[in-house]
């Protein structure tokens, strides 16, 4: 039987090719937010623009759940690689979810989420476990999506898929120097991303399972600004239509 499904990135290019694949797609706007609802591989799906940063996921995804109901929610879109070994066309289906730029210390510990008790949201298991068969099965594919110069420039040749941590903050991390103080001080950090985390704990709020794939779009260094732009642009719609479409249908 079909679920409903709530689709959820951050920026246009990363909807884009899901977008496409709904021809049946209606489009309301509300609270500054645009929602589209159609069907995509048995599913009702609501896919939403949440906007980059933290108030704008939080704010996105609490709307998207009071309003849609979403028996469950996927978050799609690009991501910094942090870890050594996890490089640009690699994709991270996340496993727990962080707020670097939280500190309430010292009244909790740095990191940790006030009344929460704890520092990491964790996804849901079975959803996360599907959106990593769909990004194996998505990457098999990008010699077919892409064509050689694409592939060649952005040197996408063996995509990797890692599953693991991913770090949210308000920042764009954009120089080595960052990089490396965030490799420093959360050495289980994978990715860095604006909106994982708060997507997070916003589904812990309301008890509605989700999961998060983020393809990487630049290494969160010296040249993240203008990888990540490129990537966006050239790579990053191919890989979210690729990987939603085949996770809707193992679901
Ligand atoms: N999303 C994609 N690349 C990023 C970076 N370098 N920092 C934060 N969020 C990102």
């Amino acid at each position: 039987m079909g679920q409903r499904i709530a689709i959820v990135s951050a920026v246009h290019e990363e909807l884009a090719e899901i977008l496409a694949l709904m021809p049946d797609e209606q489009r309301t706007t509300a609270g500054g937010r645009d929602y589209w609802q159609g069907h995509l591989q048995g599913h009702e799906v609501t896919a939403v623009l949440a906007g980059i940063g933290k108030v704008a996921a939080a704010t996105t995804a609490t709307a998207l759940i009071e309003r849609f109901r979403p028996d469950q929610l996927i978050f799609t879109g690009v991501a910094g690689g942090v870890a050594y070994g996890v490089e640009v066309g690699d994709i991270v289906v996340g496993t727990a979810f962080l707020q670097h730029d939280l500190d309430a210390s010292p009244l909790f510990p740095r990191w940790e989420v006030p009344g929460r008790g704890r520092s990491r949201m964790e996804p849901d298991r079975a959803l996360t476990q599907v959106l990593h068969e769909a990004a194996k099965d998505a990457v098999t594919w990008l010699p077919k999506l892409l064509d050689a110069d694409t592939l060649r420039l952005f040197g996408l040749h063996t995509p990797s898929v890692h599953q693991g941590e991913i770090v949210t903050g308000d920042r764009f991390v954009a120089t080595s120097a960052e990089s490396e103080t965030l490799r420093t001080a959360l050495p289980t950090a994978l990715a860095v991303d604006m909106e994982s985390a708060a997507v997070a704990q916003v589904c812990a709020d309301y008890g509605v399972p989700f999961a998060v794939v983020r393809t990487i779009s630049d290494r969160a260094d010296d040249e993240a600004h203008t990888d990540f732009q490129h990537f966006l642009q050239q790579v990053a719609r191919h890989y979210s239509g690729r990987i939603v479409r085949k996770a809707l249908n193992l679901l």
